[in-house]
């Protein structure tokens, strides 16, 4: 399944926001502009989706609660509405939408409740909430059909996709020294803490396929890099990653892990995520660490990745150099422009001047990201 479009209705700091989205996309924005928010809806349905203990009130709570989540400018209207418009892939794709609105109570108890749920599947409406029951015991409200494994079954696809949703903000350091740390991983391991586990628990023939995949992929960015090998330490028993690197010396030099550039290890990181699953991939800012050259590569990589796995990727990205391949099309690029009256999000293809420019040759990160440059900036230099 990929996501064709999603509408925010009073969402943080979006108030009204109705965009198509690539199976690629790249999200662009000054600070604070809401690039996270707006990774943030999709994790969100993933929160609620999920059956080991998600659910509407975990979701909200997790957040601080509703007040939190509702856009500061909405006024008249304080619902927060999410719609998604999903087409399943295949010879005959099924084109779904789901829509939720979640309110809170305006006195009492305050709870917060569910004012609307649909899904329709190819214009047919396979649910709609309220419904009859739902009047008649106002609890029910409290909780989504998306999170009930009993009343989903008849868009169990759709919940599954969601439950998948994956976000990927690699942090080396918590990978390199999760030993040390003995850290609590969070749930669902945005930081990557567990990526080694989880490479781990793989069966043995796909793993070593996916190795070899990355590793064929990381040449282009790491040229010296023969090969990429999972092992297990034999004292403690630990998973550890192992390249092979071709060096001057007549024999390839081998490292671990620990040893891996802040960068080496993120770029594995994020390539292991897209062979991972088939659900959509959010990823914070990939450029972090590493060099521009590499960076530049990174488009490509995703779009080569694709190819085999199919997986929809939305990145929030400051990089020129990540959108400065020709192949990233002006749709693929969305826009963040904050206003008094919330973000607005545009893709650049409904730009005319940024358009034309593109059309005449220059890159998306050339035309689009000195759009995202703090105004103010001169008054930071001397
Ligand atoms: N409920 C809300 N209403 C309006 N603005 C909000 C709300 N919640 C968060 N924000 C604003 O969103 C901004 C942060 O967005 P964020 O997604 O972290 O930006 P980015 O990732 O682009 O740097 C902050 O300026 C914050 O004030
Ligand atoms: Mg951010």
């Amino acid at each position: 399944m990929k996501i064709s479009r999603v509408a925010l209705k009073n969402w943080r700091n979006f108030k009204s926001v109705d965009v198509q989205l690539q199976d690629r996309q790249f999200i662009i924005g000054p600070n604070a502009s809401g690039k996270s928010n707006f990774l943030d809806a999709f994790r969100f349905l993933r929160d609620i989706a999920r059956p080991d203990g998600g659910g509407v009130q975990k979701a909200v709570a997790d957040r601080g609660g509703l007040s939190k989540l509702r856009c500061l400018s909405a006024r008249t209207d304080p619902e927060v509405r999410l719609v998604l418009e999903l087409r399943s892939e295949g010879d005959s794709p099924d084109q779904w939408v789901y829509e939720i609105g979640i309110r809170q109570q305006p006195r009492g108890r305050r709870e917060v409740y569910v004012s609307h749920e649909s899904v329709t599947k190819n214009g047919d409406q396979l649910m709609l909430r309220p419904n009859e029951e739902d009047s008649e015991d106002d609890v029910r409200l409290t909780q989504s059909f998306l999170e009930q494994v009993n009343e989903n079954r008849s868009f169990r696809e759709l919940a599954t996709f969601l439950e998948g949703v994956t976000y990927l903000h690699l942090v080396p350091q918590l990978l390199r020294y999760s030993d040390e740390f003995q850290g609590r991983v969070l749930e669902a391991d945005p930081f990557g803490q567990s990526l080694l586990e989880r490479i781990a628990k793989t069966p043995k023939k796909t793993q070593k396929a996916r190795l070899r995949r990355i590793a064929q992929a990381l040449k282009s960015a790491l040229p010296q890099l023969r090969e990429l090998q999972f092992e297990k330490d034999e004292v403690t028993g630990r998973p550890h990653l192992a390249a092979l690197y071709d060096h001057w010396r007549p024999n390839a030099a081998r490292q671990r892990e620990d040893q891996f550039s802040d960068g080496t290890l993120r770029l594995i990181g994020l390539l292991w995520s897209l062979t991972e699953g088939d659900s959509l991939l959010l990823l914070e800012e990939p450029e972090l660490s590493l060099n521009a050259a590499i960076v530049g590569r990174m488009a490509p990589l995703i779009y080569r990745m694709q190819k085999s796995r199919k997986r929809q990727v939305v990145v929030s990205t400051h990089s020129v150099d990540l959108l400065r391949d020709p192949g990233v099309r002006p749709n693929e690029v969305l826009l963040l422009e904050p206003s008094k009256e919330g973000t607005s999000v545009t893709p650049l293809s409904e730009m005319q001047d940024i358009r034309r420019l593109m059309d005449a040759g220059m890159t998306a990160g050339e035309v689009a990201l000195p759009r995202t440059a703090p105004k103010q900036l001169q008054l930071f230099s001397f």
